[in-house]
């Protein structure tokens, strides 16, 4: 059995200011405090649990971004009072200047030296919490480890807080397996009497299916004395849920929202981790479903929570979808298709191809089996085919690369065309070298481009062509070394052949 406390004074004198009940709040003010001082070892990692990627965002990345969107929750929203939501506090332990590095700014940061259990984690911070302007009324508490919970449910768990003027509301799940979730235990009115962690339970507790998610609303001026005269418990930590029993026997309101079961999944281990991110996963797709995006087979489609879809594009089966992407409108996007760090227009095709750290403008068609890599940019309407990789390179508005080519460190006019198997040959073993190839220039089949080089405007190389030297503006170039042959005027095209153009 808990001891029970009597009522601070500064509770009673809250519970009196308020009294004239929820309307009449000229401002709530709320902390939010992310426990994350937990070694998770059975992570067994050199990186902190807080770190490991889940869809492509750090764990503590998740809860924090979640903490953040509380204030634009539809709930939030229809709220007319002022809230004042502060920056999260994190309470950190082992491995914490990974965890500062990664997230620096972004939050406040506790320290619990010794890991003593989640009341003594609440503890390390009240110096943080108590130093903010202005003053929280309320502490929000969660768990750096559950990733999966919704800012919906967080306000929700906040509003209802403070229209119940409780001194405890905490979020609840049915669950159909509780297994190592605090149990809420109510008495016949259903009042809520206490959260019983397994280890104390009796079998007929362990029978409750009613779980503690691990979110919870504390009355500060209440929360700071109970927690410093918490009694330990026999494990030798001090319980956080504990304070529930507290507040119960104290006569005080204990209020509690019902969440959903799969919000309230903890990770400690990669099996948990893994189950997280299927869970995830659906929720990403889901989004972009409901927002007009057509996801052909959900079950072999991955797109990280940080990408962007306009509406009616099409992802085909197979896709990865990763990094700050953002993709346009009425694109078609895969089958087997990689895009990371990419940005691609509107109305784009993409076919089996991998794309990272480049941009494709509007209308442009790649693949089947074409790489973009890091710094090539498609400029509108081009087409690149299969087995063409661009790197570092500009390729002008409605230029073709359709069969077998390479270009790299190289700028293009428009209406180029890049005719099966050339090359740029931009590596001469210690430097790379910068191809320029201008508007409306014809590079014939098998090309070699030796950089540094220029191609002039409207310029023509025969086919098994080696350029070494500039090529001058409409002219014809055969050969290896090539030589000009020929000035071409503009209205002459050329009678070489050479072109594989589709
Ligand atoms: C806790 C709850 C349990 C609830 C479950 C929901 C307690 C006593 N029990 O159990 O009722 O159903 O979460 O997920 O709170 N932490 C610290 N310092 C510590 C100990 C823990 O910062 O000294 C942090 C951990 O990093 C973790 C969080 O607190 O992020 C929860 O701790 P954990 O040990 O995982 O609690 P559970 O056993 O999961
Ligand atoms: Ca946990």
């Amino acid at each position: 059995m808990v001891a029970s406390f009597p009522p601070t004074r500064h509770f009673l004198n809250y519970r009196k200011k308020t009294e004239k009940g929820f309307n009449n709040w000229l401002m709530n003010t709320y902390a939010t405090v992310v426990l994350a001082a937990g070694k998770g070892t059975r992570m067994r990692s050199k990186l902190s649990k807080l770190l490991h990627p889940l869809a492509g965002i750090p764990l503590l990345g998740h809860v924090l971004k979640t903490i953040e969107t509380i204030p634009s929750t539809p709930s939030f929203l229809a709220h007319n009072h002022d809230i004042y939501a502060h920056r999260p506090i994190v309470v950190l332990g082992h491995a914490s200047e990974q965890v500062t590095e990664a997230f620096a700014s972004r939050c406040l940061y506790a320290t619990q030296y010794e890991q003593l259990g989640t009341g003594h984690a609440v503890l390390a911070a009240q110096a943080v919490v108590d130093a903010l302007d202005p003053l929280p009324e309320t502490v929000l508490v969660c768990y750096g480890d559950t990733p999966l919970v919704r800012a919906e449910i967080l306000a929700q768990v906040l509003l209802e807080h403070f229209r119940q003027q409780a001194a405890v509301t905490f979020l609840t799940a049915q669950a159909t397996l509780p297994s190592d979730f605090g149990r809420v235990a109510r008495d016949r009115q259903g009042n809520v009497r206490a959260i019983v962690e397994v280890k104390k339970a009796t079998p007929e507790e362990l029978s409750l299916t009613e779980v503690n998610s691990g979110v919870y609303c504390f009355d500060r001026s209440w929360l700071w004395p109970v927690l410093q005269d918490l009694p330990r418990n026999t494990t030798g930590e001090y319980y956080l849920t504990d304070l529930v029993a507290i507040a119960a026997s104290q006569g005080l309101k204990v209020a509690t929202v019902q969440g959903m079961m799969d919000e309230t999944i903890g990770i400690n281990d990669r099996v948990q981790l893994a189950a997280a991110e299927k869970l995830l996963r659906q929720r990403i797709l889901e989004r972009h479903m409901y927002a007009g995006v057509t996801i052909v087979d959900p079950a072999t489609t991955y797109i990280e929570d940080s990408v962007q879809i306009g509406m009616d594009t099409v992802i085909l089966p197979g896709t990865m979808l990763t990094g700050e992407t953002t993709i346009g409108a009425e694109c078609r996007i895969g089958p087997a298709t990689t895009i990371h760090q990419a940005h691609i227009g509107d109305r784009c095709v993409v076919r089996n191809s991998a794309i990272e750290d480049s941009v494709l403008e509007d209308e442009v068609s790649m693949g089947p089996f074409s790489h973009c890599r890091a710094g090539a940019h498609l400029a509108r309407g081009v087409r690149m085919g299969n087995f063409a990789e661009a790197k570092n390179s500009y390729i002008g508005a409605e230029s073709d690369m359709h069969h077998f080519s390479y270009l790299g460190d190289t700028t293009t006019g428009e209406h180029v065309n890049i005719a099966a198997g050339s090359i740029t040959s931009n590596f001469d073993g210690k430097r790379k070298h910068r191809t320029t190839i201008g508007t409306g220039a014809f590079i014939g089949c098998d090309t070699t481009l030796i950089a540094p080089v220029t191609i002039g405007d409207h310029a023509y190389t025969g086919a098994g062509a080696v350029v070494t030297k500039d090529v001058p503006p409409y002219t014809l170039v055969v050969g290896v070394p090539a030589h000009p042959i020929r000035s071409l005027r503009p209205e002459e095209p050329p009678s070489t052949g050479n072109g594989a153009k589709e």
